[in-house]
């Protein structure tokens, strides 16, 4: 009998163990896993986050509840991936719902998942549903394995009689367990772009938000950088960077609980966003997009510089044009014929384009300043008389391609256009308006100024289908936050005003998908991984003083390749030479928007020259690998650069700032090359009269490196001797493997 009994307990036991075991998702890359895992309460928790694991089998070894503060205590409560509200979880949730019953919780169990393979990657689809309401949420994660990025975002569904309110609505969560944390934020203002600040972060919330509806990113970037045991350092050490896809109200919240786990959630931000969401419709998610290195920010910028140009930057693997803008030359005054003359100077100078700015619009109200025109998107005739398509027609002769700037999403109450739809701009109907620059935001919440809005590109497509390029700027937040078509439903306006910013701007590709576009929000307030799924290329900042360039460029590189961050040579800091504002500018795709006259013959040759050293290099510099060598952060003085795919080609930027008397100049030492090649090392970008000198004079602004052949052992281990002590001075190698 007790023998019965015992093989009973065995056969028991064994179908227990087997029952038991346990479901588990794996996102991976080549290098990194997130593992999750379906508890036995029936819901999804994260289990891990990090370097990837050799062996499958461990997957079974993870608890979902195992989760040790820096106190040795265990958290029994779990990282749940999409933490609901009103539940055992007392911190941040990741969702929130007002039922129609007026309950407020949401809790969400496992009911399926599939994994399926997509460009670059594989998709992990995971749909939970919570047991007493009819609500679905599906997680959505796309792993890129060579690139060690993923994207994820969440839709949200219900089926209750009536809409029901959501109120948190993250595109993830992601969970931490470190000894300590450190954030590094990014903040700004109007020329002011990418300002670092770091920071540990300490138990309870650190939120970096924005309320400003649209050009969003004046004041909070929506990236970030996570350190882990320590701030994120250049090449060492673990590092995250996670960027939001969100033109409008975004909320990064960063939150270290009771056992100093950390939390972090990307998601619209929910002020003034209690968002009615109508049975049977999805609510999605902005992507979030995050990589993690062990090698320190370097390699997690790199990662994402690849996957940028491989799978969401419009035309990411294409060739950019360079060009001349007339913004910080002519302003809003200029003609038919002076045009013309600027176009011509475009070929003289030789770049592929000139790109007409703001000021070309309206009749009944000219837009000769800020203050009137902005919505009446016909060229001014008594500026213009010929419009749109002499200006194609001019370029053509010139020898250049045209691009015109437009700012649709906007008006000037002084416009025909608010005179005919006052009811299409965002405003309150009961209080004095406030104007930022001396317009309004168009409510892109509206389908009719959706039309409105995409007809602005379409009607000067298809008057000049030879139009080369767009600058697209914005340049008001919302500031009188009210839309008269959303009625009673005003909730909902910053989340639906963005929804219709893309969709507009996804309808421009679809017509259009070989139109490059400029994403520009009064400097670089819109820089997100969403509006370059339709842009070409972003403007970085208003600020082109060639000191603060390095700055801002250093951060933004961090999380954009350089081929999407557009960098012009302007007058901003004319104490500055044209050289040293040239080179800073072709770290990135270069233009330039400076009146050729202010310059002299020699700055013009040297400007010819270095046109035509950025189009020989754009295969390195807009394509390779980018390594930060010497931040201006830390130093005086600022070094990048930049290799080709194969190996066989580098470009190196070595600046001066503003050396200390007797400041350190140390080696340059290069990174990524290849150890095994030599490399000759040519100094290029050089003032004419520095090629006048004799043979074998130093020259002033040459180094003593140019013409030199060196390994790439050397240059990575030693380095060149290329930095200076004197203030401004920029110097330009080019490396080719011998
Ligand atoms: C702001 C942009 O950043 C500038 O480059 C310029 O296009 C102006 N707007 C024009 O109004």
């Amino acid at each position: 009998m007790r023998k019965v009994f015992l093989t009973l307990l065995a056969i028991l036991t064994m179908a227990y163990v087997h029952a038991a075991e346990k479901k588990v998702i794996r996102i991976s890359t080549d290098n990194t896993d997130l593992v999750l895992q379906v508890a036995d309460n029936g819901r999804l928790y994260q289990v891990y986050y990090g370097d990837k694991l050799l062996h499958e089998a461990d997957l079974q070894n993870f608890d979902w509840y195992v989760h040790a503060g820096s106190d040795g205590s265990i958290s029994r409560r779990g990282w749940e991936v999409y933490a609901g509200s009103g539940n055992e979880d007392y911190f941040e949730p990741a969702v929130a719902i007002t039922h129609n019953d007026g309950n407020m919780s949401t809790m969400l169990k496992y009911v399926s998942s599939e994994q399926k393979a997509v460009d670059g990657g594989t998709e992990t689809t995971i749909r939970l549903s919570d047991d007493q309401y009819p609500v679905d949420v599906t997680l959505h994660y796309i792993a890129y394995a060579k690139e060690n990025v993923i994207k994820a975002w969440s839709e949200i569904k219900h089926n209750e009689k009536k809409a029901v309110t959501i109120w948190r609505y993250a595109s993830t969560m992601l969970y931490f367990n470190a000894q300590s944390y450190f954030l590094t934020e990014y903040h700004g203002d109007w020329a002011k772009e990418g300002q670092p600040a770091t920071q540990e972060l300490q138990f309870g919330k650190k939120v970096v938000d924005t309320k400003l509806g649209s050009r969003a990113a004046m004041q909070a970037e929506p990236f970030f950088e996570l350190g882990f045991d320590g701030p994120a350092r250049e090449s060492e050490g673990r590092v995250m960077l996670g960027t939001i896809g969100w033109t409008g109200n975004f909320s990064l919240t960063f939150e270290v609980d009771n056992v100093n786990n950390l939390r972090v959630i990307p998601a619209i931000n929910p002020y003034a966003s209690d968002y009615l969401l109508q049975p049977g419709t999805v609510f999605t998610t902005p992507e979030f997009i995050f990589t993690l290195s062990d090698n320190g920010t370097s390699q997690a910028s790199r990662n994402l510089h690849d996957w940028a140009r491989r799978y969401q930057l419009n035309d990411g693997m294409g060739d950019r044009l360079t060009l001349l803008n007339n913004w910080e030359n002519t302003g809003f005054d200029f003609n038919q014929e002076s045009l013309a003359a600027l176009m011509r100077e475009a070929k003289d100078l030789g770049v592929d384009m000139f790109l007409l700015d703001d000021g070309w619009f309206a009749n009944k109200y000219p837009r000769k300043d800020d203050h009137a025109g902005l919505g009446d998107w016909e060229a001014t005739r008594s500026k213009l008389p010929d419009g749109v398509p002499a200006l194609v027609k001019s370029a053509k002769e010139a020898g250049v391609k045209f691009g015109i700037w437009i700012e649709p999403e906007m008006v000037n109450p002084k416009s025909e256009l608010f005179e005919k739809h006052p009811d299409w701009a965002i405003r309150l109907p009961n209080r004095e308006t406030y104007y930022y620059r001396n317009q309004l935001v168009l409510d892109m919440a509206n389908p009719k100024v959706q039309d409105y809005v995409y007809s602005v590109v379409d009607n000067l497509m298809k008057e000049n289908p030879e139009l080369a390029y767009f600058k697209w700027d914005c340049n008001s937040p919302i500031t009188n936050i009210y839309s008269p078509y959303l009625k009673d439903n005003q909730g909902n306006l910053y989340i639906d005003h963005v929804r219709g910013v893309y969709n507009v701007m996804r309808r421009v590709k679809e017509n259009y998908p070989n139109l490059p576009i400029m994403l520009c929000s009064g400097g670089g307030a819109r820089c997100d991984y969403e509006s370059l799924k339709y842009f070409t290329e972003f403007w970085c900042s208003d600020d082109t003083d060639p000191y603060e360039r390095l700055y801002i460029q250093w951060s933004m590189s961090k999380f954009f390749p350089a081929k999407a961050m557009a960098a012009h040579v302007t007058n901003w800091s004319k104490t500055t030479s044209v050289k040293f504002r040239t080179d800073v500018a072709s770290m990135c795709k270069l233009g330039f928007d400076i009146g050729l006259q202010s310059m002299t013959a020699e700055e013009l040759d040297f400007c010819r020259t270095a046109v035509d050293n950025f189009h020989r290099l754009k295969p390195v510099i807009l394509d390779g690998e980018q390594y930060r060598l010497i931040s201006p952060y830390e130093t005086d003085h600022m070094a990048v650069n930049y290799v080709s795919t194969d190996k066989s080609k580098a470009v190196l930027f070595a600046y001066d700032l503003h050396p200390r008397f007797q400041g350190k100049t140390p080696a340059v030492r290069l990174q990524g090359l290849d150890a095994g090649r030599m490399y000759k090392v040519t100094e290029i970008n050089l003032m004419p009269q520095d090629n006048t000198l004799a043979p074998g004079q130093p020259a002033k602004e040459v180094t003593s490196e140019d013409g030199k052949i060196y390994s790439g052992d050397y240059l990575m281990k030693v380095g060149l001797n290329v930095l200076t002590p004197k203030e401004g001075q920029s110097h330009v190698f080019e490396l080719t493997a011998q």
